[in-house]
């Protein structure tokens, strides 16, 4: 019997539409003889979603319409199992649509990507591919992931984050950076990806509009020094806490300064829908040099630190490590991890000679392996302490 692979896709997100493009494209590439696969489509409303029409990437032109003719479906837990039932449910007949064994996230960006949908399926029992809770909140956030680097001796630019109640008085954050740092600085969403509010400021005035950029889409921003001869490399990681490989390093051409949402996802796709069209190939699309351009000292260096950045993050699965070079005087930062990379990174894997639908293998039976090893971890503890307990706030009972 073949395992069923719910893959879940869209979601609450600013990335929502590039996650199409990525679970899509996957879909497409899942062994058929070892997998059962289910397309489940999350709206922006965190409404889930089945049907004959959920994995055609062309129905995505018209949401409404495309959402009219699939079946909306909740999760049950029942047992040891997990159903997705028809929702709302009829009074007569059978409501399960199909059950679930594997889950399969393959979504972009805050509230998804972060561990919060990891979550959920974990409560509910599910073994979910790819990144745990821990590693995808870590990976999610930019100040947490740069200290647990900097804790393990990888290198990251230094960084001061602001939320938005230091947003109130905008003159005490323009002191801080300018006392820590050197014009120009990159201010950047804590948690957000795709260039999304992201930019540069050379001056006061462009911090200014920097930082009121940034908090136009999070509550939380960080500031750091911009490398102004930069090189961007990325390295992609398949394995788990025990195993991983790092695969071929691109380098991606940017053709404006700050590599944009538009030059990830838009500007290799043709007619652009916002990158949720036909003919688009998501990140596979971008414009980029594989193999980067790189000494194989450099080369060797990223890939060492992606595995070693991948496995202290304790990432599991397939993830993405963004690398900046800084031309002037070779160092070299991480600078991201994306745990849930567009297009899954395949396109890094296919020149080691790793095929799509191998790599697809690669990260379904790697979650295999992490849910038999979780049953072999205690998770009940058999005790008393709930025997003869007497809650305080009387006159009588222990205190607790
Ligand atoms: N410190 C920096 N110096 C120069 N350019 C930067 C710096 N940080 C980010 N960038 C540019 O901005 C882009 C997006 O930043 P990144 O941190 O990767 O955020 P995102 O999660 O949105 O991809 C990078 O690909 C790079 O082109
Ligand atoms: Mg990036």
């Amino acid at each position: 019997m073949s395992l069923k692979v719910a893959v879940v896709f869209g979601g609450k997100s600013t990335e929502h539409e590039i996650s199409i493009i990525s679970a899509i494209q996957a879909i497409g590439y899942i062994n058929r003889e070892k997998y059962e696969v289910i397309p489940v489509y999350a709206t922006k409303n965190s409404d889930f979603y089945v049907g004959e029409d959920i994995d055609k990437i062309e129905e995505y032109k018209n949401i409404p319409n495309l959402l009219k003719k699939s079946q909306q479906v909740v999760w049950i837990k029942e047992g040891d199992k997990v159903n997705l039932y028809r929702f709302p449910m009829k009074k007569f007949g059978n409501n399960i649509i199909s059950s679930v064994d594997i889950v399969f996230p393959i979504v972009h960006g805050t509230n998804v990507e972060d561990g919060v949908l990891q979550g959920y399926f974990q409560t509910l029992g599910l073994p979910v591919a790819g990144c745990d809770v821990l590693s995808s909140a870590v990976g999610m956030n930019k100040y947490v992931m740069k200290t647990v680097l900097k804790d393990n001796g990888i290198p990251v630019l230094d960084c001061k984050c602001f939320t938005w109640k230091d947003y109130e008085n905008i003159d005490s954050i323009i002191e801080k950076v300018e006392k820590n740092f050197s014009y120009p600085v990159i201010v950047k969403p804590l948690n957000l990806g795709s260039s999304i509010g992201i930019s540069k400021a050379s001056n006061r005035e462009q911090l200014i509009d920097a930082l009121d950029l940034a908090f136009e889409f999070t509550r939380k921003i960080l500031v750091e020094p911009a490398v102004e001869k930069l090189k961007e490399i990325n390295c992609s990681v398949l394995g788990d806490y025990e195993e991983a490989e790092a695969s071929e390093c691109e380098e991606p051409v940017n053709s404006d300064e700050i590599l944009s949402f538009e030059d990830k996802y838009i500007s290799g796709a043709k007619g652009s829908a916002k990158g949720a069209n036909g003919g688009s190939k998501g990140m596979a699309s971008l414009k980029r040099k594989i193999p980067a351009d790189i000494t194989d000292e450099q080369r060797t260096k990223i890939r060492t630190m992606a595995v070693e950045a991948f496995k202290c993050l304790g990432c599991s699965g397939v993830s993405r490590i963004d690398f900046m070079i800084d031309e002037s005087n070779g160092n070299i930062y991480l600078n991201e991890i994306n745990t849930i990379p567009g297009s899954l990174s395949f396109y890094l894997w296919e020149p080691l000679g790793k095929k799509y639908s191998n790599l697809l293998d690669d990260i379904l039976q790697l979650t295999l392996k992490a849910d038999r090893e979780s049953h072999k971890v205690v998770y009940t503890f058999e005790s008393n302490v709930l025997d003869g307990i007497k809650l305080g706030g009387g006159t009588k009972g222990s205190k607790m």
